[in-house]
Protein backbone atom coordinates (compact mmCIF):
# COMPACT_ATOMS: atom_id res chain seq x y z
CA UNK A 1 0.00 0.00 0.00
CA UNK A 2 1.62 3.41 -0.69
CA UNK A 3 0.75 5.03 2.46
CA UNK A 4 0.53 9.14 0.17
CA UNK A 5 -2.39 7.46 -1.04
CA UNK A 6 -4.83 7.37 1.41
CA UNK A 7 -5.55 9.51 4.67
CA UNK A 8 -7.53 7.17 6.61
CA UNK A 9 -7.28 7.14 10.25
CA UNK A 10 -4.40 4.17 10.56
CA UNK A 11 -2.59 6.09 7.87
CA UNK A 12 -2.71 9.19 9.88
CA UNK A 13 -2.04 7.21 13.07
CA UNK A 14 1.23 5.79 11.28
CA UNK A 15 2.20 9.33 10.29
CA UNK A 16 1.53 10.85 13.92
CA UNK A 17 4.33 8.34 15.48
CA UNK A 18 6.95 8.40 12.42
CA UNK A 19 6.60 12.10 12.77
CA UNK A 20 7.20 12.16 16.17
CA UNK A 21 10.25 9.63 16.12
CA UNK A 22 11.71 11.94 13.50
CA UNK A 23 11.91 15.06 15.14
CA UNK A 24 13.15 12.88 18.54
CA UNK A 25 15.89 11.75 15.91
CA UNK A 26 16.87 14.83 14.06
CA UNK A 27 17.38 16.37 17.49
CA UNK A 28 19.93 13.92 19.27
CA UNK A 29 16.41 12.81 21.33
CA UNK A 30 15.74 9.66 20.43
CA UNK A 31 16.16 7.04 23.61
CA UNK A 32 13.85 4.36 23.06
CA UNK A 33 14.93 0.69 22.83
CA UNK A 34 18.85 1.65 23.20
CA UNK A 35 20.57 -1.77 22.97
CA UNK A 36 22.49 -2.50 26.13
CA UNK A 37 25.33 -5.07 24.79
CA UNK A 38 26.44 -6.07 28.57
CA UNK A 39 25.70 -6.52 31.86
CA UNK A 40 28.62 -5.31 34.30
CA UNK A 41 27.96 -6.21 37.87
CA UNK A 42 24.77 -4.96 38.88
CA UNK A 43 24.44 -1.22 38.68
CA UNK A 44 26.29 -0.70 35.76
CA UNK A 45 25.91 -1.53 32.01
CA UNK A 46 27.53 -1.35 28.50
CA UNK A 47 24.92 0.77 25.98
CA UNK A 48 26.48 1.60 22.43
CA UNK A 49 29.70 0.63 23.65
CA UNK A 50 30.09 3.01 26.58
CA UNK A 51 30.08 1.61 30.48
CA UNK A 52 27.09 3.37 32.17
CA UNK A 53 25.94 3.70 35.26
CA UNK A 54 22.24 1.71 35.27
CA UNK A 55 19.58 4.43 36.75
CA UNK A 56 16.71 2.55 35.07
CA UNK A 57 16.45 -0.81 35.67
CA UNK A 58 13.72 -2.51 37.63
CA UNK A 59 15.88 -4.84 39.14
CA UNK A 60 15.24 -3.01 42.63
CA UNK A 61 17.86 -5.26 44.54
CA UNK A 62 19.68 -5.62 42.45
CA UNK A 63 19.51 -9.47 41.38
CA UNK A 64 20.25 -10.02 37.33
CA UNK A 65 23.33 -11.54 37.29
CA UNK A 66 23.16 -13.34 40.84
CA UNK A 67 24.69 -16.65 40.58
CA UNK A 68 23.07 -18.57 42.69
CA UNK A 69 19.81 -17.78 40.03
CA UNK A 70 21.93 -17.96 36.79
CA UNK A 71 22.64 -21.47 38.00
CA UNK A 72 19.69 -22.61 38.74
CA UNK A 73 18.11 -21.21 35.43
CA UNK A 74 21.31 -23.21 33.85
CA UNK A 75 20.16 -26.22 35.62
CA UNK A 76 16.64 -26.07 34.41
CA UNK A 77 17.70 -26.40 30.68
CA UNK A 78 20.01 -28.97 32.08
CA UNK A 79 16.89 -31.35 33.03
CA UNK A 80 14.32 -30.20 30.81
CA UNK A 81 15.66 -27.95 28.26
CA UNK A 82 14.43 -24.74 26.62
CA UNK A 83 10.95 -24.96 26.27
CA UNK A 84 7.85 -27.12 27.79
CA UNK A 85 5.39 -29.45 25.92
CA UNK A 86 2.72 -27.21 25.32
CA UNK A 87 0.20 -25.29 27.59
CA UNK A 88 -0.40 -26.66 31.30
CA UNK A 89 -2.94 -28.20 31.63
CA UNK A 90 -2.34 -30.51 28.34
CA UNK A 91 1.09 -31.64 28.59
CA UNK A 92 3.07 -28.52 29.96
CA UNK A 93 3.19 -28.48 33.52
CA UNK A 94 6.69 -29.05 35.10
CA UNK A 95 7.77 -30.10 38.79
CA UNK A 96 9.51 -26.69 38.55
CA UNK A 97 6.28 -24.94 37.86
CA UNK A 98 4.42 -26.40 41.03
CA UNK A 99 7.87 -25.99 43.16
CA UNK A 100 7.76 -21.94 42.05
CA UNK A 101 3.90 -21.70 43.04
CA UNK A 102 4.71 -22.95 46.69
CA UNK A 103 7.55 -20.49 46.65
CA UNK A 104 5.56 -17.81 46.10
CA UNK A 105 2.49 -19.10 47.95
CA UNK A 106 5.20 -19.27 51.06
CA UNK A 107 6.64 -15.82 50.51
CA UNK A 108 3.71 -13.90 50.27
CA UNK A 109 1.63 -15.79 53.37
CA UNK A 110 -1.32 -17.06 51.20
CA UNK A 111 -2.79 -20.63 50.53
CA UNK A 112 -1.76 -21.00 46.81
CA UNK A 113 -0.31 -19.47 43.60
CA UNK A 114 -0.51 -19.73 39.87
CA UNK A 115 1.87 -18.30 37.26
CA UNK A 116 0.99 -17.09 33.95
CA UNK A 117 3.68 -16.16 31.27
CA UNK A 118 3.74 -12.23 31.82
CA UNK A 119 2.91 -9.79 34.35
CA UNK A 120 0.64 -7.50 31.47
CA UNK A 121 -0.75 -11.31 30.94
CA UNK A 122 -1.51 -11.73 34.35
CA UNK A 123 -3.46 -8.98 34.57
CA UNK A 124 -5.48 -8.90 31.25
CA UNK A 125 -6.81 -12.46 32.25
CA UNK A 126 -7.72 -12.17 35.91
CA UNK A 127 -9.22 -8.91 36.04
CA UNK A 128 -11.62 -10.45 32.83
CA UNK A 129 -11.93 -13.78 34.47
CA UNK A 130 -13.11 -12.80 37.61
CA UNK A 131 -15.16 -9.66 36.51
CA UNK A 132 -17.77 -9.78 33.81
CA UNK A 133 -20.44 -8.24 32.48
CA UNK A 134 -22.84 -5.86 35.27
CA UNK A 135 -19.80 -6.29 37.90
CA UNK A 136 -18.37 -2.71 39.00
CA UNK A 137 -14.54 -2.11 38.77
CA UNK A 138 -12.78 0.80 40.44
CA UNK A 139 -9.23 1.23 39.35
CA UNK A 140 -6.83 4.41 40.42
CA UNK A 141 -6.64 6.57 37.94
CA UNK A 142 -2.96 5.68 38.02
CA UNK A 143 -2.93 2.56 37.78
CA UNK A 144 -0.79 0.46 34.92
CA UNK A 145 -1.70 -0.10 31.24
CA UNK A 146 -2.21 -3.49 32.27
CA UNK A 147 -4.97 -3.14 34.92
CA UNK A 148 -7.33 -0.84 32.34
CA UNK A 149 -6.67 -2.72 29.78
CA UNK A 150 -8.27 -6.01 31.58
CA UNK A 151 -10.95 -3.29 33.12
CA UNK A 152 -12.23 -2.94 29.66
CA UNK A 153 -11.66 -6.49 28.48
CA UNK A 154 -14.02 -7.78 31.19
CA UNK A 155 -17.09 -5.51 30.11
CA UNK A 156 -17.56 -4.70 33.70
CA UNK A 157 -18.76 -1.27 34.28
CA UNK A 158 -15.38 0.44 34.85
CA UNK A 159 -15.23 3.40 36.51
CA UNK A 160 -11.21 5.29 37.79
CA UNK A 161 -11.24 7.27 41.15
CA UNK A 162 -8.87 10.14 41.34
CA UNK A 163 -5.23 9.40 42.49
CA UNK A 164 -4.83 7.61 45.92
CA UNK A 165 -8.11 9.67 47.06
CA UNK A 166 -9.85 7.52 49.20
CA UNK A 167 -12.90 10.35 49.36
CA UNK A 168 -13.67 9.76 45.46
CA UNK A 169 -12.94 5.77 46.48
CA UNK A 170 -15.77 5.40 48.64
CA UNK A 171 -17.98 8.15 46.98
CA UNK A 172 -17.91 5.24 43.75
CA UNK A 173 -18.18 2.19 46.16
CA UNK A 174 -21.55 4.26 47.11
CA UNK A 175 -22.84 4.32 43.53
CA UNK A 176 -21.98 0.84 42.82
CA UNK A 177 -25.82 -1.01 42.84
CA UNK A 178 -26.33 -3.04 46.20
CA UNK A 179 -26.80 -5.96 44.32
CA UNK A 180 -23.84 -5.71 41.76
CA UNK A 181 -20.28 -7.44 42.47
CA UNK A 182 -17.84 -4.79 42.41
CA UNK A 183 -13.75 -4.95 42.90
CA UNK A 184 -11.55 -2.14 44.10
CA UNK A 185 -8.19 -2.47 41.71
CA UNK A 186 -4.79 -0.80 42.23
CA UNK A 187 -0.84 -0.63 42.27
CA UNK A 188 0.74 -0.96 45.23
CA UNK A 189 3.74 1.47 44.04
CA UNK A 190 2.50 3.05 40.87
CA UNK A 191 5.11 2.82 38.00
CA UNK A 192 5.68 6.35 37.17
CA UNK A 193 5.38 8.05 40.61
CA UNK A 194 6.73 5.67 42.99
CA UNK A 195 4.16 6.93 45.82
CA UNK A 196 2.72 4.06 47.68
CA UNK A 197 -1.64 3.43 47.37
CA UNK A 198 -3.08 4.11 50.90
CA UNK A 199 -3.63 0.05 51.65
CA UNK A 200 -5.29 0.84 55.10
CA UNK A 201 -7.80 2.93 54.12
CA UNK A 202 -8.60 0.77 51.07
CA UNK A 203 -9.11 -2.35 52.94
CA UNK A 204 -11.44 -0.46 55.63
CA UNK A 205 -13.74 0.51 52.45
CA UNK A 206 -13.61 -2.72 51.06
CA UNK A 207 -14.74 -4.24 53.96
CA UNK A 208 -17.01 -1.59 54.34
CA UNK A 209 -18.71 -2.12 50.86
CA UNK A 210 -17.99 -5.63 50.31
CA UNK A 211 -15.88 -5.48 47.45
CA UNK A 212 -13.04 -8.07 46.26
CA UNK A 213 -9.30 -6.51 46.74
CA UNK A 214 -6.87 -6.45 43.79
CA UNK A 215 -3.29 -5.39 44.15
CA UNK A 216 -0.52 -5.50 41.89
CA UNK A 217 2.82 -5.36 43.39
CA UNK A 218 4.49 -5.41 40.21
CA UNK A 219 6.82 -2.97 41.96
CA UNK A 220 6.22 -3.56 45.73
CA UNK A 221 8.08 -7.14 46.17
CA UNK A 222 11.41 -6.68 47.21
CA UNK A 223 10.83 -3.22 47.47
CA UNK A 224 8.45 -2.67 50.23
CA UNK A 225 8.42 -4.47 53.86
CA UNK A 226 10.90 -5.34 56.20
CA UNK A 227 11.91 -8.52 54.11
CA UNK A 228 10.73 -7.65 51.07
CA UNK A 229 7.34 -9.40 50.91
CA UNK A 230 4.95 -6.37 49.99
CA UNK A 231 2.85 -4.32 50.57
CA UNK A 232 1.07 -5.81 54.02
CA UNK A 233 4.01 -5.84 55.27
CA UNK A 234 5.09 -2.70 54.49
CA UNK A 235 1.50 -1.38 56.35
CA UNK A 236 1.77 -3.68 59.05
CA UNK A 237 -1.66 -5.40 57.63
CA UNK A 238 -1.84 -9.07 57.62
CA UNK A 239 -3.28 -11.03 54.97
CA UNK A 240 -6.27 -8.32 53.87
CA UNK A 241 -5.14 -8.35 49.98
CA UNK A 242 -7.69 -10.81 47.86
CA UNK A 243 -6.02 -10.79 44.99
CA UNK A 244 -2.44 -9.93 45.06
CA UNK A 245 -0.87 -9.98 42.28
CA UNK A 246 2.88 -9.68 40.70
CA UNK A 247 5.67 -9.89 38.34
CA UNK A 248 8.26 -11.91 37.73
CA UNK A 249 10.08 -9.61 36.00
CA UNK A 250 11.60 -7.01 37.85
CA UNK A 251 13.01 -7.21 41.39
CA UNK A 252 12.44 -10.99 40.48
CA UNK A 253 15.01 -11.59 37.13
CA UNK A 254 12.67 -13.37 35.05
CA UNK A 255 9.60 -13.12 33.09
CA UNK A 256 6.38 -13.93 33.78
CA UNK A 257 3.32 -13.12 36.24
CA UNK A 258 1.42 -14.56 39.34
CA UNK A 259 -1.76 -14.26 41.54
CA UNK A 260 -2.11 -15.70 45.44
CA UNK A 261 -4.83 -15.97 46.96
CA UNK A 262 -7.24 -18.39 48.62
CA UNK A 263 -7.44 -21.28 47.57
CA UNK A 264 -10.92 -21.35 45.98
CA UNK A 265 -9.75 -18.19 43.45
CA UNK A 266 -6.62 -19.92 42.61
CA UNK A 267 -8.66 -23.13 41.47
CA UNK A 268 -11.13 -20.71 39.82
CA UNK A 269 -8.41 -19.01 37.86
CA UNK A 270 -6.76 -22.31 37.17
CA UNK A 271 -9.49 -23.79 35.42
CA UNK A 272 -11.22 -20.74 33.67
CA UNK A 273 -8.51 -18.18 32.60
CA UNK A 274 -7.78 -17.91 28.97
CA UNK A 275 -3.91 -17.15 29.70
CA UNK A 276 -3.47 -20.30 31.46
CA UNK A 277 -5.83 -22.33 29.19
CA UNK A 278 -4.03 -21.11 25.93
CA UNK A 279 -1.10 -19.98 26.25
CA UNK A 280 2.18 -22.37 26.75
CA UNK A 281 3.92 -22.35 30.04
CA UNK A 282 6.74 -20.49 31.82
CA UNK A 283 10.12 -21.56 30.37
CA UNK A 284 12.04 -24.05 32.77
CA UNK A 285 15.05 -21.14 32.93
CA UNK A 286 12.50 -18.74 34.09
CA UNK A 287 10.89 -20.77 35.88
CA UNK A 288 13.76 -22.06 37.74
CA UNK A 289 15.14 -18.45 38.04
CA UNK A 290 12.08 -17.09 40.20
CA UNK A 291 12.29 -20.21 42.19
CA UNK A 292 15.56 -19.02 43.32
CA UNK A 293 15.09 -15.36 43.54
CA UNK A 294 12.44 -15.58 45.91
CA UNK A 295 14.73 -17.82 48.45
CA UNK A 296 18.03 -15.06 47.53
CA UNK A 297 15.65 -12.02 48.75
CA UNK A 298 15.02 -14.17 52.24
CA UNK A 299 18.67 -15.23 52.55
CA UNK A 300 20.47 -11.78 51.38
CA UNK A 301 18.39 -9.30 53.76
CA UNK A 302 21.47 -6.57 53.40
CA UNK A 303 19.71 -6.74 49.87
CA UNK A 304 16.67 -4.39 51.38
CA UNK A 305 18.85 -2.41 53.93
CA UNK A 306 20.85 -0.92 50.90
CA UNK A 307 18.17 -0.47 48.76
CA UNK A 308 16.36 1.72 51.19
CA UNK A 309 19.65 3.44 52.13
CA UNK A 310 20.17 4.35 48.54
CA UNK A 311 16.44 5.68 47.78
CA UNK A 312 17.29 7.44 50.95
CA UNK A 313 20.65 9.15 49.49
CA UNK A 314 18.91 9.88 45.98
CA UNK A 315 15.88 11.43 47.13
CA UNK A 316 16.77 13.56 49.61
CA UNK A 317 20.03 14.44 47.49
CA UNK A 318 17.44 15.33 44.37
CA UNK A 319 15.49 17.28 46.80
CA UNK A 320 18.34 19.44 48.95
CA UNK A 321 19.22 20.42 45.13
CA UNK A 322 15.71 21.90 44.28
CA UNK A 323 14.36 18.91 42.26
CA UNK A 324 10.77 17.98 42.76
CA UNK A 325 10.98 13.95 43.36
CA UNK A 326 6.57 14.62 43.54
CA UNK A 327 5.50 12.04 46.08
CA UNK A 328 7.69 9.66 45.57
CA UNK A 329 8.73 7.04 48.88
CA UNK A 330 10.13 4.25 46.90
CA UNK A 331 13.01 3.51 44.52
CA UNK A 332 11.26 4.88 41.66
CA UNK A 333 12.21 8.38 41.26
CA UNK A 334 10.52 11.27 39.25
CA UNK A 335 12.80 14.38 38.37
CA UNK A 336 9.97 16.07 37.39
CA UNK A 337 11.25 18.53 34.13
CA UNK A 338 7.87 19.84 33.05
CA UNK A 339 7.89 19.81 29.47
CA UNK A 340 9.05 16.57 27.32
CA UNK A 341 11.45 18.65 25.59
CA UNK A 342 13.35 19.38 28.60
CA UNK A 343 13.00 16.05 29.84
CA UNK A 344 14.64 14.43 26.81
CA UNK A 345 17.60 17.14 27.20
CA UNK A 346 17.87 16.15 30.66
CA UNK A 347 18.07 12.53 29.49
CA UNK A 348 20.80 13.52 27.07
CA UNK A 349 22.73 15.68 28.98
CA UNK A 350 22.89 12.54 32.12
CA UNK A 351 23.43 10.14 28.96
CA UNK A 352 26.40 11.96 27.38
CA UNK A 353 27.63 11.89 31.04
CA UNK A 354 27.44 8.27 31.00
CA UNK A 355 24.51 7.72 33.75
CA UNK A 356 22.16 5.61 32.06
CA UNK A 357 18.28 6.97 32.77
CA UNK A 358 15.30 7.62 30.59
CA UNK A 359 12.50 10.31 30.19
CA UNK A 360 8.58 9.46 30.62
CA UNK A 361 7.12 11.90 28.00
CA UNK A 362 3.43 12.87 27.46
CA UNK A 363 0.99 10.46 26.80
CA UNK A 364 2.10 8.61 29.20
CA UNK A 365 2.31 11.25 31.52
CA UNK A 366 0.05 13.87 31.74
CA UNK A 367 1.32 17.13 29.73
CA UNK A 368 3.61 19.34 31.16
CA UNK A 369 4.19 16.51 33.69
CA UNK A 370 6.93 14.41 31.83
CA UNK A 371 10.07 13.40 34.07
CA UNK A 372 13.12 11.32 34.24
CA UNK A 373 11.99 8.25 35.95
CA UNK A 374 15.17 7.34 37.67
CA UNK A 375 14.84 3.86 39.67
CA UNK A 376 17.67 3.12 42.18
CA UNK A 377 19.13 -0.29 43.16
CA UNK A 378 20.22 -2.06 45.72
CA UNK A 379 23.33 -2.84 43.51
CA UNK A 380 24.41 1.20 43.55
CA UNK A 381 27.25 2.61 45.71
CA UNK A 382 27.00 5.48 47.74
CA UNK A 383 29.60 6.95 45.30
CA UNK A 384 28.24 6.37 42.36
CA UNK A 385 24.62 7.68 43.44
CA UNK A 386 27.09 11.17 44.44
CA UNK A 387 28.18 11.10 40.83
CA UNK A 388 24.77 10.58 39.35
CA UNK A 389 23.53 13.47 41.12
CA UNK A 390 26.11 15.62 40.26
CA UNK A 391 25.36 14.94 36.68
CA UNK A 392 21.67 15.21 36.72
CA UNK A 393 22.26 18.73 39.02
CA UNK A 394 24.53 20.18 37.00
CA UNK A 395 22.21 19.45 33.80
CA UNK A 396 19.21 20.59 35.26
CA UNK A 397 20.49 23.95 36.28
CA UNK A 398 21.85 24.30 32.52
CA UNK A 399 18.28 23.80 31.47
CA UNK A 400 16.64 25.68 34.05
CA UNK A 401 15.20 22.99 35.48
CA UNK A 402 16.25 23.73 38.97
C1 LIG B 1 2.38 -2.09 37.93
C2 LIG B 1 2.71 -3.00 36.79
N1 LIG B 1 1.89 -4.03 36.51
C3 LIG B 1 2.14 -4.87 35.50
C4 LIG B 1 3.27 -4.72 34.69
C5 LIG B 1 3.50 -5.68 33.56
O1 LIG B 1 4.45 -6.61 33.92
P1 LIG B 1 5.37 -7.39 32.87
O2 LIG B 1 6.38 -6.41 32.35
O3 LIG B 1 5.98 -8.45 33.70
O4 LIG B 1 4.50 -7.90 31.81
C6 LIG B 1 4.15 -3.68 34.96
C7 LIG B 1 5.34 -3.52 34.11
O5 LIG B 1 5.97 -2.53 33.99
C8 LIG B 1 3.87 -2.79 36.03
O6 LIG B 1 4.67 -1.78 36.33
Amino acid sequence: MDLKKTNDAVTRRLKAISDRVNWAKDRDLYFYNQPITELRGGARVLVNGRDMGMYASYGYLGLLGHPRIGAAAKAAIDKYGTGTHGVRSLAGTLTIHTELEETIAEFKHAEATITYSSGYATNLTVVSTLMGRGDYVLSDKLNHASIVDGCLMSGAEFRRFRHNDMADLEKRLQQVPADRARMVIADAVFSMDGDIIDLPKVVELCQKYKAWLMIDEARSIGVLGATGRGIEEHFGLGDVIDIKMGTLSKTIPSVGGYVAAKKEIISYLRHASRAYIFSAALPPAQTAAANEAFKVILDEPWRMEKLNQNTDQFINGLKEMGFDTMLTETAIVPVLCGSDERAYALTREAQHHDVFVLPVVSPAVPDGLARLRATITAAHETDEIAYAMQVIGKAGKEIGII
